[in-house]
């Protein structure tokens, strides 16, 4: 979901429409805006788009502040009620809201038994009724805003507007919230690109935060009402690349620019044959004896990536889905660095696996995109992946990033470990590394993946299969084609096929076969399979022995093996595209996904 709020002099409803867009590639099922002009709180809001919400915004739906919101359902399906601004029983009190609710239930009860009306299933609706209930006692909305957060069990970031109040009062604990500064306007956000074309300075919400916006000015203060100082920081990402350009789809976009994407990601991060890290001096990692990855979605293939990397330089290295870090993770201690891969920095699965190490005494350190992001801030450590803002729900050029960041961060810690042994070859991987934008821009300039998914458009299932390196790539193919083409596709380990996926092969389910160096176990496979009928697509160099076990092949740039499975992958990332633009899929907003999952 996403939070946006504008104060200022001049109309904001169309900046909060605009956010509400800016924010869509979130991912939402509804959406919602109050504003207030001195004739009382208007709200407007359904379910579905941002574009039924701007139809039904009939003309005089003025004021300069407001509140919007998109949501992605947790409590209660997307209807419109459920949709966001919520009010309070007379409509004095409109509040949107990121997070959970855990004291919803009971909160409501006792709401309900003091007269308060409540018109939708969603948690969030007992905040603007725990406002009211307190102005009522206190008098004061700030102070009523304050007991209202203080009687709130959970996550929230939100944002509130009050009948003839010309003020949008805010708070945030464990949902993202970003405060943007122009010179005669503020706005608040779940995230940066919500605002990035109005101003790039902006300041980074802390938990325990209360924000009081007044159109000339705004303070910060913490729940008992000290003012806080939050120093404002100038984001350097370029308005320009939050938006699509001339692309159909975002998704389209931040494939082709995976070449700038990746030649930003290593500027300046190896030197003289060695990798280096602003704010990691040599020396950072002496003490580590096992790095544990944690991460989910896209970024766990990255991390799988990163620990194969890690241990092959003999540094002990596991890779944890963070949804599952309680009952997975071994022992833990202070030496133990825990490397949490977040695209976004605020993917709560992943927070929370970061939280449970820490209190064990690890150490730790955020690999994201999103600087200011609460992984970034609440790690010991950060490094970003310099990728720009990525809007597709799908990652892609993030994927690219995280891994060659992971790659260098592996080499960077084998280099202190005193008890690793680097790997023979690392010279010439550093030194073929930086060939791997051009590779990626061949790769975009003779793909073939359009008229391969159109070939294969009408099969049963997709299958991706590789091994080492080729495993995390085939997972992150396979996943990527099932997010937007809503077709089943699956990825495996290659030697794994047979052990009953092999069941399912058909004439009907095309198998990717995925090179990345050592590959024997990838050609057997995928000859075994074609035995039973599946035709094969090599996605490797034009000689390479695998070709021979093929029907059709989409071709990479011979390079070193670390880098060739980021080759195949751009291949990959390519063919679901294709496919998914075949069967008309709404590419950059797949069915029931967001980009950043802000909830367990
Ligand atoms: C969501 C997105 C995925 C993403 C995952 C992790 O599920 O839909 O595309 O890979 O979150 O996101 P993160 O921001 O932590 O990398």
């Amino acid at each position: 979901c996403g939070i946006i709020a504008r104060i200022g002099h001049g109309d904001a409803t169309e900046t909060l429409l605009s956010g509400l867009e800016n924010l869509e590639y979130r991912g939402y099922d509804s959406a919602g805006i109050a504003v207030q002009n001195g004739s009382g709180v208007k709200v407007r809001k359904c379910s579905g788009e941002v574009d039924e919400l701007k139809s039904s915004v009939e003309r005089g739906l003025h004021g300069n502040m407001g509140i919007g919101h998109t949501r992605w359902s947790t409590h209660g399906p997307p209807t419109d009620e459920n949709a966001h601004p919520h009010t309070d029983t007379v409509g004095d009190v409109a509040v949107v809201h990121n997070g959970v609710i855990d004291n919803y239930d009971e909160l409501r009860a006792e709401l309900q038994e003091r007269g308060h009306e409540f018109d939708s299933d969603t948690d969030t609706e007992v905040i603007p009724h725990l406002i009211d209930e307190y102005r009522e006692e206190t008098g004061d909305t700030e102070q009523a805003v304050r007991e209202a957060v203080k009687t709130l069990e959970g996550s929230y970031a939100i944002a509130a507007i009050v009948d003839g109040e010309e003020r949008v009062y805010a708070a945030r604990k464990g949902s993202p919230l970003v405060l943007g500064l122009d010179d005669e306007e503020w706005y608040l956000a779940s995230d940066v690109p919500a605002f990035l074309e109005h101003t790039d300075e902006v300041i980074y919400l802390e938990d325990g935060d209360l924000v009081v916006l007044e159109p000339d000015s705004y303070r910060i203060t913490d729940v008992a009402g000290n003012p806080i100082e939050r120093s404002v920081d100038t984001v350097d990402w370029d308005p320009e690349d939050a938006g699509k350009g001339e692309y159909d789809h975002y998704m389209a976009k931040e494939i082709d620019t995976q070449p700038t994407a990746l030649s930003n990601t290593i500027e300046g991060r190896v030197e003289n044959g060695n990798v280096a890290f602003e704010d990691l001096p040599v020396g950072t990692f002496a003490d580590v004896e096992t790095v544990q990855f944690v991460a989910c979605g896209t970024s766990y293939h990255a991390a799988m990536y990163g620990s194969q990397l890690l241990r092959s330089a003999g540094v002990r290295a596991e890779v944890l889905r963070a949804s599952e870090y309680e009952q997975t993770a071994g022992p833990v201690d202070e030496n133990t660095l825990v490397v949490a891969v977040t695209q976004s920095g605020e993917t709560a699965d992943t927070l929370d696996a970061v939280r449970r190490a820490t209190d064990r005494g690890a150490r730790s350190l955020a690999v994201t995109n999103v600087v200011g992001s609460t992984a970034a801030r609440e790690a010991d450590d950060a490094i970003y992946i310099r990728a720009g803002p990525e809007v597709g729900v799908a990652a892609t050029k993030t994927f690219s990033s995280q891994a060659v960041t992971l790659a260098l961060l592996t080499q960077r810690i084998a280099a202190d470990v005193p008890t690793a042994t680097p790997v023979d070859d690392r010279e010439a991987m550093l030194e073929s590394l930086e060939d791997l934008p051009e590779h990626v821009e061949t790769v975009l300039e003779t793909t073939n993946a359009e008229s391969l998914a159109r070939e294969y458009i009408d099969s049963d299932s997709y299958f991706f299969i590789g091994n080492g390196l080729g495993h995390s790539v085939a997972l992150e193919g396979a996943l990527k084609f099932k997010e937007i083409t809503y077709e089943h596709a699956e990825g495996f380990a290659a030697g794994e096929l047979k052990h009953g996926p092999l069941a399912l092969v058909t004439q009907e389910t095309p198998v990717f076969a995925i090179a990345t160096g050592d590959d024997e176990k990838t050609k057997t496979n995928a000859i075994e399979a074609r035995t039973r009928g599946a035709p094969i697509v090599a996605v490797a160099p034009d000689d390479h022995p695998i070709a021979d076990a093929a029907d059709r092949q989409l071709s990479i740039p011979d390079t070193h093996p670390v880098w060739a499975g980021l080759l195949a992958n751009v291949q990959l990332q390519l063919v679901s595209y294709h496919a998914a633009a075949l069967l008309e899929r709404p590419i950059d907003k797949p069915r029931n996904l967001a980009k950043s999952v802000t909830v367990e």
